[in-house]
């Protein structure tokens, strides 16, 4: 622990990526210059596919300035509060669906990852690519199918994304891609004939979901002869799927097994959500209601600090950068801000083994450090999915608790000793993770 402890006090810690240095950064100041004050000399990201892969080297995760700058730009409206409104009925119908599905396997032991991963396929699946997606109530759809794809490993596809994440140019002499090629097939299919039917029913520019503003946005380019390719549309559907349907289903299976786990927590946010009920006349919470229970966002905030999905954020830098006295980077190094080392720093989160949400209520989240708590990153860079994740993971939650208290099966391990899996880039549970539902009666 003390070792452990040094670690994390130290500022910043070289490192070799084989041949290629490379700077992890622990302190949260120089964290804010380069995610944020001189975020113009760090735009890029180091992951990158290859020219043999559009859709792995179009997406927003992946591209580069200037291009990125210009496609940021134009795809932040597409998730204004305004638009994600639009879909609350939608992601409303999937949570109810969650809690039929519930109610039928609930004697069964549900692994929580692969239930919500369901849900969440839905929800983004459905959004991006405008087909119907049925895994919420099944269990299966082709869709689903395709995510599953992401999240088999083998050690060719490890290698794959190793390369992609740290050694982008390897990725076109091996030829390794960012999706698979089925799921590439899969997903042109089935966009373009979404596409093709919302052309011929005329509805293109209205905006229903995120396929919409998608298509929108493609009509624009082309009347301002700025024409997007099909590819680089494609890879917005299929990168906010990819960057959505794990990170939020991850998300959703730890916030369920934390509660089970703290059984006074859940009464707080049962009783919360039965308040929100009552005051609203209804259990059809808006997304704006369900944003403003603030002990269940607190909940939902301390597992994001001790579940992060993305363990770091990278970038690279553009021109030789002064990082201190002692120290700077040349254009080209990779810097790693340490975003799971500060979430566990026991100098910013007091205990930061224990499941405590009361760190983020009010009075107390204002004494929270600046930039050591970012599960969603900082900066021009940060997720643009973060209203959208949020805004499914409530509703799931919220209609989850409504019907269910949730409790730990005998000998199973507490939440800091699950296995993480190891061969992902995301942290998200090895191992199936699965709790006791057991109805509430109203
Ligand atoms: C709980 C769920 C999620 C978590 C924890 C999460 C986390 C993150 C993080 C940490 C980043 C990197 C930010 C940075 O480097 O500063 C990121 C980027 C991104 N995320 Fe998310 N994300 C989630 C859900 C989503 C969803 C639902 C979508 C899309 C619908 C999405 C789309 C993206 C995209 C496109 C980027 C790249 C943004 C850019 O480079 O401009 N994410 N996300």
């Amino acid at each position: 622990m003390r070792q452990m402890n040094e670690y994390f006090r130290t500022p910043y810690i070289g490192i070799w990526l084989f041949w290629r240095p490379a700077l992890i950064i622990n302190s949260p100041e120089i964290a804010r210059r380069v995610l944020v004050k001189d975020s113009g000399s760090f735009r890029n990201r180091l992951v990158g596919s290859g020219d043999s892969d559009p859709i792995g080297s179009l997406n927003l995760f992946t591209i580069n300035d200037p291009e990125w700058t210009n496609l940021r730009r134009r795809l932040t409206s597409t998730f204004t509060a305004a638009k994600l409104r639009v879909l609350q009925d939608y992601v409303r119908s999937k949570s109810k669906e969650l809690v039929q599905r519930i109610q039928r396997e609930q004697k069964s032991r549900i692994p929580l990852k692969s239930l919500f991963v369901d849900y969440t396929t839905d929800v983004i699946g459905t959004s991006a690519f405008g087909v119907a997606c049925n895994a919420t109530l099944t269990g299966k759809d082709p869709l689903r199918s395709v995510a599953e794809g992401f999240m088999t490993y083998s050690p060719v596809r490890g290698l794959g994304t190793c390369c992609v994440f740290f050694f982008p140019e390897l990725v076109n002499i091996f030829r390794f891609k960012f999706f698979p090629n089925s799921a590439t097939d899969y997903f042109r299919k089935i966009f373009k004939a979404a596409a093709a039917q919302r052309e011929v029913s005329g509805t293109v520019g209205e905006s229903k979901d995120l396929l919409d503003a998608l298509l929108k946005l493609r009509k624009e380019t082309v009347e301002n002869n700025e024409g997007y390719s099909e590819d680089t549309i494609l890879a917005q559907a299929a990168i906010f799927l990819f960057g959505g349907f794990d990170t939020s289903g991850s998300l959703l299976a730890f916030i369920t097994y934390e509660l089970a786990f703290h059984l006074d927590i859940q009464e707080k946010v049962y009783e919360e959500i039965i308040e929100a009920k009552r005051l609203h006349g209804c259990e059809d919470f808006t997304p704006e209601q369900l944003a403003e229970m603030t002990y269940f966002n607190c909940v939902i905030k301390e597992v994001l600090r001790k579940h992060t999905s993305m363990g770091w954020l990278d970038r690279v830098a553009k021109i030789d950068y002064q990082i201190d006295d002692k120290l700077t980077i040349k254009a080209g190094t990779p810097v790693y801000i340490n975003s799971m080392g500060m979430h566990y720093n026991p100098d910013y989160f007091n205990d930061p083994g224990k499941f405590d949400p009361d760190r983020f209520l009010p009075e107390n989240e204002k004494d929270i450090k600046p930039y050591t708590f970012m599960p969603f990153g900082e900066g021009p860079r940060t997720c643009i999915g973060q209203r959208f994740a949020l805004m499914t993971v409530r509703y799931a939650i919220a209609y989850m608790m409504l019907n269910y208290k949730v409790q730990p099966f005998p000998n199973t391990p507490k939440p800091e000793d699950v296995i993480i899996e190891k061969r992902g880039m995301f942290y998200s549970p090895g191992e199936p993770i699965c709790v006791e539902f057991v109805p509430r009666i109203s």
